[in-house]
C-alpha cells in the first residue's frame, strides 16, 4: 500500500532554486575560486551579469548557496558560461537540479540548444554533461586563453536535426 502525504506534510525538497541578487555574488566568487583555475571574483561577475542576455542561478538550502549557473539566454539557444557545486555538496544531485532549471529554458520561444565549452582536462564535467543528455560535437582548439586549452564543445539539443 503507497501512503499518500498530504501536501503540508510533504518533505520539503532542498535545495531550492532561485535567482541571483547581488548580495550573493560573494558566495558564489567563494565557490568560483576553489572550483576553477581561472576564478571569477566579485567584480568579474558584476559586469559579467550586467550584461543583457546574462541571467543566473542559485541552488540553496537554508541560507545556504551550493551551487551556481550562469548562462546566456539567446534568441535560439541557450550558453551556459558557469555551473560549479560547491565540494561539500557534490554527488547529491546539486548540479543535475541546476542544469534541470537552465534546460527549461529550452521549450521557450524557438531555443532548441543548450550549449558549454568545457576543458579537455575536465573529465569530471565532461561525465557529468554526459549523464545530462549532452554529447560532445567539436574541438576548439586553444580556447581557454589562460593555458591555450581546447574546448570540448558539448551540447543538449532538443531538436531532431545535426548538431552543429
Ligand atoms: C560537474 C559538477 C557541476 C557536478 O555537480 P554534482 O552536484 O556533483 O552532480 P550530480 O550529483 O547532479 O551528478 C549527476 C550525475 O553526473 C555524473 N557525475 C557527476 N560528477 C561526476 C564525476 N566526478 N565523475 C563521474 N560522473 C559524475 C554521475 O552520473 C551523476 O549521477 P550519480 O550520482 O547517480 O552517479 C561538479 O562536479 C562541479 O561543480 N565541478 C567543478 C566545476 C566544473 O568543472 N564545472 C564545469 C561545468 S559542467
Amino acid at each position: 500500500m503507497t501512503l499518500k502525504l498530504a501536501p503540508f506534510l510533504k518533505p520539503t525538497i532542498f535545495p531550492g532554486i532561485r535567482h541571483t541578487s547581488q548580495v550573493d555574488y560573494y558566495e558564489i566568487a567563494a565557490i568560483d575560486r576553489v572550483c576553477f583555475a581561472n576564478p571569477w571574483a566579485v567584480d568579474d561577475l558584476t559586469r559579467i551579469l550586467k550584461g543583457q542576455y546574462t541571467l543566473s542561478i542559485v541552488a540553496e538550502d537554508r541560507g545556504l548557496i551550493q551551487g551556481y549557473a550562469i548562462y546566456e539566454l539567446l534568441p535560439i539557444r541557450v550558453n551556459l558560461l558557469r555551473l560549479a557545486v560547491s565540494p561539500d555538496h557534490r554527488g547529491h544531485g546539486v548540479g543535475t537540479r541546476l542544469i534541470e532549471r537552465v534546460k527549461a529554458k529550452l521549450s521557450i520561444g524557438g531555443r532548441l540548444r543548450l550549449k558549454i565549452h568545457v576543458r579537455e582536462s575536465n573529465l569530471d564535467a565532461q561525465l557529468f554533461l554526459r549523464s545530462q543528455g549532452f554529447r560532445a560535437n567539436k574541438i576548439e582548439h586553444g580556447h581557454f586563453r589562460d593555458t591555450k586549452e581546447d574546448a570540448y564543445v558539448m551540447t543538449y539539443s532538443i531538436d531532431r536535426g545535426d548538431i552543429q
